[in-house]
């Protein structure tokens, strides 16, 4: 019996999808639980060939043996959802698909709210997915639950419930985080952050499991960094620098330019301590050094070695999964090895 939560290390988009389709693929949890803010992520997925953009269902969708679940903490956008029923229509994920009762609901006046605020749109540069004026009116506790929306009926549970009880019976949990530990809104950089702490605690609160319950944190990291929307980045580089080492990159959910950094070592660090990580998953190594489609460790280069060893030894968090392409095989899984 496992219960595992995956987070983001910095600013999102880590590389979480493909870390979680990789472990979830590998594991085969029998639930998979989305926790995070709501459909402000982008997830991306490539499975077979073809690839999936999510922002609410469970990256861990293609491992079709698990049950799928919201947790009650995650914003739901019911339109959201239905696409994804329609995207993912061969996996059987409505079928699978079970939300909590008390998700709070996102709607068009949350939306509008978001695009056309100035402060949200311009300053701190959001996603327009309604995710920060939607979690402010559940402050205010104005906002609909899950439980009020009679089209959601057919897939409302208790997750809390049914994810303690599989705990209970030995089965295996597998908790997804979204965004990142930077874009926290206790320990990011505030006011460029998210509406809601992105840490590993807040993911468990997400899907109602307690602390005492969780056996492993696994922080994803990429091998640079990025980051989207306004605030401080201490490590970035300049877009030519970026261009130069062909690290350029557009946001799933927005279509807008990432900026790109170097690898940050004190947020790593912090990132690891707040959320209690037990270990490191490495992602886009191979487009910082020349190791595409590497599934052996004892083949990387002494460069690379060196590069992930320091992060190991500076953290002090082992760094178990090694990401060398975008496809689920291209994965150098060390967690027999280090665990
Ligand atoms: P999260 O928001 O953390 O889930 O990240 P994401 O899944 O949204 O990552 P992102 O949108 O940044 O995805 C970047 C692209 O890189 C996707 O097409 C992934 O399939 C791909 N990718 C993921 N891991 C690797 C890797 O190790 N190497 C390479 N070359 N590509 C990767
Ligand atoms: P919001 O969460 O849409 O309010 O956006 C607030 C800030 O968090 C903006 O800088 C967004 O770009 C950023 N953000 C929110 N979710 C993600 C994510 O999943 N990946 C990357 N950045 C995100
Ligand atoms: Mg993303």
């Amino acid at each position: 019996m496992t219960c595992s939560i995956l987070v983001g290390g910095a600013w999102g988009d880590e590389g979480k999808g493909k870390c979680i389709t990789y472990l979830c693929d590998a594991d085969k949890p029998d639930i998979i639980a989305r926790a995070g803010v709501g459909p402000n992520a982008g997830h991306s997925v490539e499975f077979n060939g073809e690839k999936y953009g999510l922002r609410l269902t469970p990256s861990g969708f293609v491992h079709t043996g698990a049950k799928l679940m919201i947790g009650a903490g995650v914003l739901v956008n019911p339109d959201v959802i239905y696409k994804e029923f329609e995207d993912l229509k061969k996996y059987n994920v409505k079928e699978r698909m079970h939300i909590d009762s008390r998700c709070a609901i996102i709607n068009e006046d949350h939306l509008a709210r978001d695009k056309n605020s100035e402060h949200l749109a311009k300053k701190i540069g959001s996603t327009g997915s309604g995710c920060g004026p939607a979690n402010s009116d559940r402050v205010l506790r104005t906002i609909d639950l899950a439980r009020d929306i009679p089209e959601l009926e057919e897939y409302i549970t208790d997750v809390s419930l049914e994810v303690n009880e599989a705990i209970d019976n030995g089965e295996d949990v597998f908790i997804e985080g979204s965004q990142g530990f930077a874009l926290s809104l206790y320990y990011g950089s505030y006011p460029y952050v998210t509406s809601k702490d992105t840490t590993a605690s807040t993911f468990a609160a997400d899907v109602g499991v307690g602390p005492t319950k969780v056996d492993e944190v696994i922080n994803v990291f990429k091998a640079y960094i990025s980051r989207v929307g306004e605030g401080p980045f201490p490590t970035e580089m300049t877009q030519e620098e970026a261009e130069s080492k062909g690290l350029e990159e557009y946001g799933v959910v927005t279509g807008r330019r990432r900026r790109i950094g170097h690898f940050d070592m004190e947020l790593a660090k912090e990132s690891c301590r707040i959320n209690g990580a037990t270990q490191i998953a490495l992602t886009c190594v191979d487009r910082l050094f020349d190791c595409a489609r590497v599934q052996n460790y004892d083949e990387l280069s002494q460069e690379t070695k060196a590069f992930i060893e320091n992060i190991q030894n500076e953290t002090g968090v082992p760094v178990t999964i090694i990401s060398t392409g975008p496809d689920l095989k291209d994965t150098i899984d060390l967690r027999k090895e280090l665990l």
